[in-house]
């Protein structure tokens, strides 16, 4: 685990450096701040920032982080999303992986009611990939007047270039901090407007801080400099007097069992199973865990639990397989939850539904649809936590990325897929095997072998855990050390929003 760790920092090294020391250098030597810089002057002194997808990108051909920092902070006292386009990288230019973040972070916003302040410096759409943004990427400004809609503060510091597309993001937000000479907001900048209409303008009289803020009114403040533009965006929030909806937490009790020892509980190879309860100890308040059903369906485990003083329930799979029994019982369990109104932590380590002959005639089918289903309709916020493996529809009814928990990270030693990769390329010599024999032809075994092996590792390697959160189907890969913190950052952010109604039925026992 320390070894991957030591991969995971070296990876997100690389969303650190952005554009690297050339542009980095360039960038401060005309007086600006790094995105990260940025971020860490708007907060709150010495609270946490709870970044988001660094690894945004991670094995595409754009770099590590997808030129755009996003994350959920603390600012006077209100927990923001906050998201920052990083400069250094082409100009901040919004990749497709870009607009998958910056979609995700308004998302958050959204559900869990959490002002949205944007740090802007951008070159719009990043002019080679613009096929697959720029369509797309109307949702960007949609998202922006749909938050304000449902009440949720939009707030806009624009500390250099938003031009094009770009300037609806002052457009679209409730509150605009400008620049002064920095910041650029034009829908087209001097050479399209004399492409355009012939008329000759300069960029400060077409878009300058010191024009919105004096003559077309975009701007609400303008900003000295960039400073003193994160003194007034911080003055904004706290004027948007903001509320958590309560109850406020219990008091926070540390687990009784060192969290160090997170490290050494998932073995190197994941069909040796361990037992969840031993991570469960290590994050919950006074590792205090009251089991549900703990004799019926023995491999998930459940129960109730608080974090940081937050009431939890948690499903965890014990051996990897789920059975019809634990199908039920987590049908059951989540209606509980659901009933008393307690978020859902999944703890994530599954092969799947079990498969064969006795299992189907049993009715696995409808034993995990009824748990997907109740996964799919429960109306408590969700957590998921992908420790080890994820594969198969046990991805789904664990609470897998499409059943859109609230948050969800994986561990260095989680795996994604449809299935194994041994198991997968086993299933394509199968098949290709039989189409051979219907037609007639001999089958070629030296052909197989390779296509067997190369199959094997192109799927083990798009089940790691940096190249799915590099496709953001996840929220990040953490330390597993860190898991306690950051769910508890988490309740604490889902706790902005109103408690969701229960479902309108009583309990089914399953
Ligand atoms: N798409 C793709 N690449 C872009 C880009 C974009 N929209 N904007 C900038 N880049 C690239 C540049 O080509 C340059 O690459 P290089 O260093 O490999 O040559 C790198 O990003 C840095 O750009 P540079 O112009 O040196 O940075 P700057 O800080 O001096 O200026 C901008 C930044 C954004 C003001 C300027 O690059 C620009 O005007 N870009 C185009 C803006 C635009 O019209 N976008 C269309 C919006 S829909």
């Amino acid at each position: 685990m320390l070894a991957k760790l030591r991969d995971l920092s070296a990876e997100q090294a690389k969303a650190v450096a952005g554009g690297g020391p050339k542009y980095a250098e360039r960038h401060h030597r005309r007086g600006k701040l790094l995105a990260r810089e940025r971020v860490e002057l708007l907060l709150d002194p010495d609270s946490p920032f709870l970044e988001l997808s660094p690894l945004a990108a991670w094995g595409t051909d754009f770099p590590v982080g997808a030129s755009v920092v996003t994350g959920i902070g603390v600012v006077e006292g209100v927990e923001c999303v906050i998201t920052a386009n990083d400069p250094t990288v082409r100009g901040g230019a919004s990749n497709p992986w870009t607009l998958r973040k910056t979609l995700r972070a308004a998302d958050i916003a959204l559900e869990n009611r959490l002002p949205l302040i944007n740090l802007v410096e951008s070159g719009g759409a990043d002019l080679p990939t613009q096929k697959e943004i720029f369509i797309p990427g109307g949702r960007v400004f949609r998202d922006l007047t749909r938050l304000s809609a449902a009440g949720v503060p939009t707030v806009a510091i624009v500390f250099g270039n938003s031009t094009a597309g770009g300037a609806y993001v002052p457009g679209m937000s409730d509150h605009v901090v400008m620049v002064k000479e920095r910041a650029k907001v034009f829908l087209g900048g001097p050479p399209l407007v004399k492409m355009a209409t012939g008329e000759e303008a300069d960029d400060e009289s077409l878009g300058g801080a010191e024009m919105h803020a004096r003559v077309s009114g975009l701007a609400d403040h303008l900003a000295l400099d960039e400073h003193d533009a994160l003194r007034l965006g911080r003055r904004v929030v706290r004027r948007l007097n903001h509320r958590k909806p309560g109850p406020a937490p219990g008091a926070a009790r540390p687990p009784l069992y060192d969290e160090e020892e997170l490290l050494g509980i998932v073995p190197e190879d994941l069909r040796v199973p361990f037992d969840p309860r031993e991570v469960i100890a290590r994050i919950v308040d006074a590792s205090e865990f009251d089991e549900f059903k703990p004799l019926y369906g023995e491999s998930l485990v459940t129960g109730w639990a608080e974090l940081h003083g937050y009431p939890i329930g948690i499903l965890a799979n014990a051996r990897g397989v789920l059975f019809s029994e634990e199908a039920r019982k987590a049908a059951q369990f989540i209606q509980l939850a659901c009933r008393s109104g307690t978020p859902l932590l999944f703890l994530q380590n599954t092969t799947g539904y079990m498969v064969g002959k006795e299992y189907e005639q049993g009715g696995i089918i409808k034993h995990g649809a009824m748990m997907i289903n109740a996964v799919s309709n429960s109306t408590v916020p969700h957590l998921t936590v992908v420790m080890g493996a994820s594969y198969g529809a046990g991805n789904y009814g664990m609470c897998g990325r499409a059943y859109d928990p609230r948050f969800l990270f994986s561990w260095p030693s989680a795996k994604s897929a449809v299935m194994g990769p041994a198991q997968l390329a086993g299933v394509l010599s199968i098949v290709g095997r039989a189409a051979a024999e219907a037609r007639g032809q001999a089958y070629d075994e030296q052909a197989d072998a390779a296509m067997r092996q190369m199959v094997e590792a192109q799927i083990e390697s798009e089940s790691l855990p940096f190249f799915l959160s590099g496709r953001l189907y996840d929220d990040g890969v953490i330390d597993p050390r860190d898991t306690r913190t950051v769910l508890g950052l988490c309740l604490s952010a889902i706790g902005n929003a109103p408690a969701p109604a229960g479902p309108g039925f009583g309990v089914f026992r399953m």
